[in-house]
């Protein structure tokens, strides 16, 4: 995990590649809905209260996570992502599900957007801290902004998932591809967010995603 860096890394790359990608997303979770790790991950959320709560959806996507609290009876979001595609299809689904005029979108790099951020009560990040470089910039950011529930998934720290994600950063590097995916130290990841003041309260896992849920202490 780079922690020496405060410049928040290029992403230009990170949103052409995911704004390309939304199709399949939108397709996903219009056809088959919340997909397994979200559901887990909303699985220990609830555990806490939902009702009125304000959320923050970092990475949002196409809004999946955001939108279904708000059906549940969340006060208010913020989705946050750089790709535009993604932030495009949140906004479609936000409508279709009735439930627009409590969500605001932010397209751009929540690092460098945080400042114009409400805090909220639920941040959630899903599939997120592996997709960018500075993950302690992150953390910190997201982290400060939280007031009672931080949750998220990574990939699963094992040898399969770390073989497939370095043979993937090392084709991207190959090919040059403008986005890659990063294998950060998911051991020092958890230190740093109980450093913050945070307690793990659950977890679970998929075959591939690790799903982490802490409360403010
Ligand atoms: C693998 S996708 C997951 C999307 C969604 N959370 C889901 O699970 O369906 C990762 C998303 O995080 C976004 N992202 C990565 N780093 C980000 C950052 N620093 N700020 C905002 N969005 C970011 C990407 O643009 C991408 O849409």
């Amino acid at each position: 995990m780079s922690s020496c860096c405060t410049t928040p890394p290029t992403t230009e790359g990170t949103n052409k590649f995911f704004s390309r990608h939304s199709k399949r997303y939108e397709k996903q979770f219009r056809k088959k809905g919340l997909a397994k790790e979200q559901q887990l991950l909303l699985n220990g959320i609830r555990k806490e209260s939902v009702a009125d709560q304000q959320v923050l959806d970092i990475g949002c996507g196409v809004g999946a996570l955001h939108l279904t609290l708000l059906q549940e009876g969340a006060k208010q979001s913020v989705g946050v992502d750089l790709a535009e595609g993604m932030v495009e299809k949140a906004r479609g689904f936000a409508a279709k599900m009735g439930v627009a005029d409590k969500v605001n979108y932010i397209v751009g790099d929540f690092v460098q957007v945080s400042k114009t951020v409400p805090d909220a009560d639920i941040t959630m990040l899903d599939k997120v801290v592996c997709c960018y470089e500075n993950l302690d910039l992150l953390l910190r950011e997201s982290t400060s902004h939280t007031k009672r529930v931080y949750a998220l998934t990574h990939p699963k720290n094992n040898f399969i998932m770390e073989l497939a994600f370095k043979t993937h950063i090392l084709f991207t590097k190959l090919v040059r591809v403008k986005f890659r995916p990063y294998w950060h130290d998911w051991t020092q990841m958890r230190s740093r967010i109980a450093e913050m003041g945070f307690q793990l309260v659950h977890e679970q896992a998929t075959f591939s995603w690790q799903v982490l849920v802490y409360k403010r202490v």
